[in-house]
């Protein structure tokens, strides 16, 4: 069978980090390229992340460096609360020796994309400033994109503003350029990724992986745990952004449902929400599939075979 195209634009950031060790080795998968933005934390260290998991594994995946801040908004918000201080403390990585890819991630995109049959899926984990700037740089790549699976938003509550999850809220201008992109949308929010909990009978079950993909899933689940405890009061974190990966892997394991989704760039209060038209009060076409549901069994399931598919 033929390999689905993907490119990962993420923030690792320690979920995107596994979303790029599930998504590297999965036989279904060809990673093109891995586009990284500040979110998590600023850009340097997210590039840094991102380059010592490719290298800790192995992965012969080019790395391309995006943006450093939002299209519009001066401040880039960063979660050091979550991620830590490099944005993927806890593992300890050896010296660097890979390095970024000289062309930047927006033209990376654009030119890959144009250059592309219409087969490239784009998944956003992180804020989506370098799907928008390149959406914006060259609309000609529209057409070209297969379909977008994102990790971000929630038609229920926020992790960052009692209204608003961290990747839209971080670059709210960005996602309301992608919503609004005409392409085809799913969207994987805080919805089902609170679902799929890293408890500890999950992390006794990734600890019999003795892979280097299952060490570090360990040792990165290790820190995230606590701080998701100490933050939101979770026995086990939100596995958020690799949920995308095992969708396209075995889109099975989430229900999604088709709505009008609108990205709030106006209000105070409500900054950054995703407004999912649910119950389509507004009239509006569906622009997104919005996650609804998420089979945790199977998830999981993704999450073990993939860190299996590893030599040991
Ligand atoms: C999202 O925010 C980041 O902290 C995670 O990596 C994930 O992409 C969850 O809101
Ligand atoms: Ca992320």
């Amino acid at each position: 069978m033929e390999k689905r195209k993907v490119i990962l634009d993420c923030d690792p950031g320690h979920d995107d980090a596994i979303a790029i060790m599930l998504a590297a080795k999965s036989p279904l998968l060809d990673l093109l390229g891995v586009t990284v933005v500040a979110g998590n934390q600023t850009l340097d260290k997210t590039v840094m992340n991102a380059l010592n998991v490719c290298q800790h594994l192995n992965l012969d995946v080019p790395v391309y460096r995006g943006c450093g801040q939002p299209m519009i908004r001066d401040k880039q918000v960063v979660a050091p609360n979550i991620h830590g201080e490099s944005g993927l403390d806890g593992p300890v990585f050896a010296p660097l020796t890979r390095q970024a890819e000289p062309q930047h991630a927006v033209l990376y995109l654009v030119e890959t994309l144009l250059q592309s049959d219409g087969d490239i899926t784009v998944v956003t984990t992180g804020p989506m400033t370098n799907l928008a700037m390149a959406i914006r740089l060259n609309p000609d790549i529209l057409p070209k994109i297969k379909e977008i699976v994102l990790m971000g938003g929630t038609y229920q509550l926020g992790n960052v503003t009692p209204a608003a999850e961290f990747n839209v809220f971080a670059d709210a201008d960005a996602a309301h350029v992608v919503f609004t992109s005409g392409r085809k949308i799913t969207m994987v929010g805080l919805d089902v990724s609170r679902k799929a909990l890293c408890l500890p009978s999950v992390m006794a079950r990734m600890g019999q992986i003795q892979t280097p993909a299952g060490k570090l899933f360990v040792e990165i689940m290790t820190y995230f745990n606590q701080t998701q405890k100490q933050v939101f009061g979770w026995d086990g974190a939100p596995l958020h952004d690799p949920i995308t990966i095992a969708f396209l892997i075995d889109p099975t394991v989430l229900t999604t449902k088709a709505m009008f989704t609108q990205i709030d760039i106006r209000s105070d209060q409500s900054y950054g929400r995703t407004n999912c038209d649910f119950f389509q009060k507004s009239g509006q076409q569906p622009n997104s599939f919005v996650a609804v549901d998420i089979d945790v069994a199977k998830f999981w399931d993704i999450i073990e075979a993939g860190l299996r598919a590893y030599d040991e």
